[in-house]
Parts: C-alpha cells; sequence; structure tokens
C-alpha cells in the first residue's frame, strides 16, 4: 500500500531554491535512506512530509491511514520537565499509546523513564533517543528519522537498526535522513539530494535489503 506520494515538489526560501522537482513515492514496508551533504534539504524535505512547512509547489499526498512520527533535527521538549513528564504529554494529545508501552521503549534504549533530571540537562545521545521514542511510541506507521543515529552508543545503535526492521515486518514505513552514505540501518533503497535533485541510487553494491 503507498503511504505517501510527493509529486513535482519544489521548495524555495524566498528566492534560494532548495528543492526542484523532487517525486517520492513510499509504500508501507519500506525503509527509504536519503542521503546528502549539510544544507543539501534533507531536513526540509521531512519537514514538509510531516507538515511541518508547506512545499512551495507540487503534491504531498498521505494515505488515510496515515499516523506520521518524526524526529527531525533537534526534538523539541518541554526543557524543564523529566522524561516522563514529556512523553505521557506527547501520549496525552493523541491518546494513541500505554505508558507501558513508553516504559518498554525508555528500557530499550536505556533510559531511565522515571529519572528526574530535566530534558534539558540530557546528553546528545539521551536526548536523540527520547526523540526516537516520540516518533515511535503511538504506533506511527510513516516514521520520519533525520540523523536518528547522532550521538548513539553500540548498544542504542543496535536497538535502533532491531527498531528500525521490526517496523519495516509491521508494514510501516521509514524514512532515514543522514549526511553519511553509510548507516547501520538495513534499507530497501538509497536517494540521494544534491543540487535540489533526489535521485534513486541503483545497483549499489553495499545496499543491504
Ligand atoms: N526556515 C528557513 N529559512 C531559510 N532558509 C532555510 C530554512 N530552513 C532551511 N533553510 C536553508 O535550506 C537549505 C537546506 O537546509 P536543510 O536543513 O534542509 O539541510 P540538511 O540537508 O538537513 O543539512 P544538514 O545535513 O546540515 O542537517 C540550507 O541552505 C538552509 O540554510
Ligand atoms: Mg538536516
Amino acid at each position: 500500500m503507498v503511504l505517501l506520494t510527493m509529486t513535482h515538489v519544489t521548495k524555495s526560501f524566498g528566492n534560494q531554491h532548495i528543492l526542484t522537482d523532487v517525486s517520492l513515492t513510499v509504500n508501507g514496508g519500506e525503509v527509504i535512506h536519503i542521503t546528502g551533504g549539510n544544507g543539501s534539504g534533507k531536513s526540509t524535505l521531512l519537514k514538509i512530509i510531516a507538515g511541518i512547512i508547506p512545499a512551495t509547489s507540487g503534491e504531498v499526498d498521505l494515505d488515510d491511514s496515515v499516523q506520521t512520527g518524526a524526529l527531525i533535527e533537534n526534538p523539541g521538549f518541554l526543557e524543564g520537565e523529566t522524561l516522563k513528564t514529556n512523553l505521557t504529554f506527547l501520549a496525552s494529545i493523541n491518546h494513541r499509546t500505554e505508558v507501558s508501552t513508553i516504559q518498554s521503549l525508555a528500557t530499550r534504549f536505556d533510559l531511565d523513564y522515571q529519572n528526574h533530571q530535566a530534558i534539558r540537562k540530557y546528553s546528545v545521545g539521551m536526548r536523540e533517543k527520547a526523540g526516537i521514542i516520540q516518533a515511535v511510541m503511538e504506533g506511527q506507521n510513516l516514521v520520519l528519522l533525520d540523523e536518528p543515529t547522532r550521538g548513539l552508543d553500540e548498544a542504542a545503535l543496535s536497538e535502533l537498526v532491531k527498531l528500525v526492521a521490526e517496523l519495516q515486518q509491521q508494514n510501516k514505513s521509514i524514512i532515514v535522513a543522514s549526511h553519511d552514505n553509510y548507516t547501520p540501518i538495513a534499507y530497501t533503497a538509497h536517494y540521494q539530494l544534491e543540487g535540489g535533485r533526489l535521485s534513486r541510487i541503483v545497483n549499489e553494491p553495499s545496499s543491504t535489503p
């Protein structure tokens, strides 16, 4: 089932053209890896898919079933509040998840759910883990992960790789953006963003579907 269709999407900020004629179709069960250098427009593309900013022109169609989960750039949290308060607050908006689900994700990523520290005191990796958790904790079926490996230690990286594989098995779609061509995450398609254009990279010897 097609979850996302982007057709001829462009994005400009003033007279700066960031995305040019970007088209992309994402099916359930696909893991899309988008790579591109700093400033190539990866986060901009994810923000358009998430509906955080509008495209300048073109179409972005989401299937009616789509619930989007997103970790884009620095995830916004209630900085003075704890992990538990933040995640339960986010969960209270949609009422689609149980505390036990959130707790078990925290445990998987070795975060102490009951920790009294304010999120603003979290390390880069701890914050990234919290960002990953909120992007998946409601069973979202279109999960956008912008540089999700940032700051993660070995154990967390391996949990992330497992988590993405599980989501894929549940027929969810995951889009991972990274400035790095290498990712430990197994993907089904690799696209490169360069000069505002998104092109699929095929026949890649090192791809790991
Ligand atoms: N709100 C904005 N207003 C003006 N320009 C913007 C805005 N957001 C992004 N840009 C510009 O768009 C371009 C692409 O930015 P974007 O953050 O999408 O790149 P990126 O590929 O995610 O880079 P990085 O690897 O550094 O995260 C950059 O030139 C950036 O300055
Ligand atoms: Mg970015």
